[in-house]
């Protein structure tokens, strides 16, 4: 499905590729490098799938989950490739053991566990020779319906940013992030195919510039106007009224709503309601972790001292100071006017209409 009619919206981004048959490989773009270089990863090996997601080369909590499912079909190839006769229960052994790998990976975005979820029922589910293929059935099954999920998401999104022109996002909520259209991005292009004019604001997103990286470069690479901003002057901006919507993703919404979503989500809602600026998520259901009742209960990922004390190669800490880094934080539900998934939008935030509208969800 093409959900666009303008086909100047360039939109089709190749986050994630599998190549060749069940003995093939995952191929990823590269989003360490971007956006100087624009090159690809091959994952031959669980191990570098391992590491491409720890790595943040493939990056963003619906790409992620992609990206693992994938990631247990390399693993089967790669037994295969070390055994030639590999029999059906070593080759669940190494699917196993691959999905317990790979959800060590990242901790926060509960579509990594999602996606292992499905595998782990396909591994347990096949008693015959066909494992792998089914395996590369179910991780190819799993990016097919995050395609149309994301286009699902931008279209109910849309008219939510109807009457803005200036909205602003943080992080990358992508085609980088995700399959393809992305979800908040998603409800951007959408907005725009639609004929609303919109410009982006970009928060940089730091310490690893996601929105200033990706972000910006995904959206001019679209034809749509995006200017990076340091994460500390979208409350200026909102004071003067230059923002009329801000929209983001998630990467796991509890049963009451509250999100998790890159650092600086919290603070960017609190200075949103301050100035009345209405304050969007853009989440599919394999974001949701209806298992918590609440954000207190969602793991937060610590990253390394070194993408704070020296981003990019350069040194701008001092060896004796501490850091800090976190690379998520949870906005409350009560600050999020509305969260927009494949089923309908969800508004007020709260558990009864979480349910209400992931009722219908097939596969949770
Ligand atoms: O650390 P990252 O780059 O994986 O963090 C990604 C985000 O926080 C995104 O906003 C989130 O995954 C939503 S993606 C559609």
């Amino acid at each position: 499905m093409k959900p666009y009619s303008n086909p100047n919206l360039q939109t089709t981004m190749k986050t994630l590729q599998w190549i060749g048959d069940t003995s093939g490989h995952l191929r990823l773009i590269d989003q360490t490098r971007l956006p100087v270089e624009e090159t690809y990863l091959d994952c031959h090996t669980v191990a570098q799938t391992h590491d491409a997601i720890r790595r943040l080369v493939v990056r963003g909590a619906p790409a992620i989950g992609i990206a693992a499912a994938y990631g247990v079909c390399v693993a089967v190839a790669e037994a295969r490739r070390e055994q030639p006769d590999l029999s059906v229960a070593d080759a669940r052994a190494a699917a196993h053991s691959a999905i317990d790998y790979l959800a060590t990976s990242r901790p926060t975005a509960v579509n990594l566990f999602w996606a292992l979820d499905r595998m782990r029922g396909i591994v347990d589910g096949s008693e015959d020779d066909s494992l792998a293929q089914r395996l590369l059935q179910e991780a190819t099954a799993i990016h097919e319906q995050d395609r149309q999920m994301c286009a699902a998401m931008g279209q109910h999104g849309a008219p939510l940013l109807a009457d803005c022109r200036n909205v602003l996002t943080h992080c990358n909520a992508g085609g980088l992030a995700a399959s393809e259209l992305g979800t908040a991005l998603a409800v951007i292009y959408a907005a725009h195919d639609a004929g609303t004019p919109l410009h982006v604001y970009a928060d940089e997103t730091r310490p690893l510039l996601q929105g200033a990286r990706l972000t910006a470069w995904e959206l001019s690479r679209a034809g749509i106007d995006v200017t990076v901003l340091c994460d500390s002057m979208p409350a200026c901006l909102m004071r003067e009224g230059k923002i009329d919507a801000v929209i983001v993703g998630a990467d796991r919404v509890a049963a009451n709503g509250d999100a998790a979503n890159k650092i600086g989500t919290y603070a960017l809602a609190i200075v949103a309601r301050h100035h009345g600026v209405p304050f969007y998520v853009v989440a599919p259901s394999s974001t949701f972790d209806m298992q918590l009742e609440s954000g207190e209960g969602i793991p937060i990922e610590q990253r390394d001292r070194q993408e704070v004390s020296h981003p990019f190669g350069k040194q701008t800490v001092p060896d004796d100071a501490g850091v800090f880094n976190p690379a998520f934080d949870v906005t409350p539900a009560d600050l999020i006017t509305a969260i927009v998934t494949e089923r309908g939008i969800i508004r007020p935030v709260n558990t009864a209409n979480v349910l209400h509208v992931l009722a219908n969800f097939a596969e949770r």
